[in-house]
């Protein structure tokens, strides 16, 4: 339960430091039942494509979320993203040659290895412009004893997916060729979490049940997220005249200084 609560407030400060960094659309696929904190309900005004390839949930979507034009529900399998980013619906939403915000938040632990879930996440982050940003939790057993894992997966032995738990490693893998934000690999709830961080744990890495990052593709340059060191103006700001309009992307490297 707590481990579900801090992946759900892991995607909404994500969402919101997004939006505050200039995303205007969001792919949200493994949308889940609807609850409060939607993706939507976060970022105000923002373009949200839900993806979800559980009828149920798609269902539910368009009747509770996709409420307004900014909205749509669309059923996909995140086993086939060719399929996703070919879709015609979420196409026609979003506009796939401006950033997006592509959040697979407590999805891809239903991925086998089989499935290639890191080649799915490569595809994902290509058909997106540069300047859009990855967003990812998962579920890890790195902290766990065997016994407590075995456990864990038992819960999900009856459902329709096993759940495939990965290590440090393998999660941060989803971020290859992206620039990891700050401040990089972390349990969810550590992630920003506001004014009153967690205390460092000792080892080096996070002990938690939920790993959890978000990541920028093709940025060069671009400076650290907030609250990390100080603010160091760029000769390319510098250079830029007054009142000339700040490109997309370079307007999000600004916002996450
Ligand atoms: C644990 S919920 C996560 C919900 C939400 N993202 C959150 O973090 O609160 C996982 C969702 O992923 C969906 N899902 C699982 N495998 C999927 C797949 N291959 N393609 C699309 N959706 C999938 C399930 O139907 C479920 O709605």
């Amino acid at each position: 339960m707590r481990a579900c609560r801090d992946n759900r407030a892991f995607l909404q400060r994500a969402v919101r430091h997004l939006a505050r960094a200039g995303i205007r659309q969001f792919l949200d696929i493994g949308t889940g039942l609807p609850t409060m904190g939607a993706v939507h309900e976060t970022a105000p005004g923002a373009r949200v494509a839900y993806v979800d390839y559980d009828r149920t949930v798609v269902n539910h979507a368009r009747a509770l979320l996709a409420t307004t034009p900014d909205v749509i529900a669309a059923e996909g399998d995140l086993r086939q993203p060719q399929a996703i980013t070919a879709d015609e619906a979420i196409r026609a939403h979003l506009n796939f040659s401006q950033p997006v915000g592509v959040l697979l938040v407590a999805v891809l632990h239903f991925i086998t290895d089989a499935g290639q879930p890191h080649s799915i996440v490569r595809h994902l982050m290509d058909a997106v412009a540069p300047g859009s940003c990855l967003v990812v939790s998962h579920v890890t057993a790195d902290h766990v004893s065997e016994q407590a894992a075995a456990t864990g997966r038992g819960v999900y032995d009856g459902a329709s997916a096993p759940v495939i738990p990965r290590t440090l490693a393998g999660f941060t893998g989803f971020f290859d060729g992206l620039k990891l934000a700050e401040p990089g690999v972390t349990a969810a709830s550590d992630w920003h979490p506001g004014i009153a961080p967690a205390p460092p744990r000792a080892g080096g890495h996070p002990a938690t049940y939920v790993y959890a990052g978000v990541a920028t593709k093709d940025l060069p340059q671009a400076p650290a997220w907030p609250g990390k060191g100080p603010r160091t103006a760029r000769p390319r700001d510098q250079a830029r005249p007054r009142g000339t309009p700040v490109p997309v992307a370079d307007g999000i490297a600004s916002a996450l200084t």
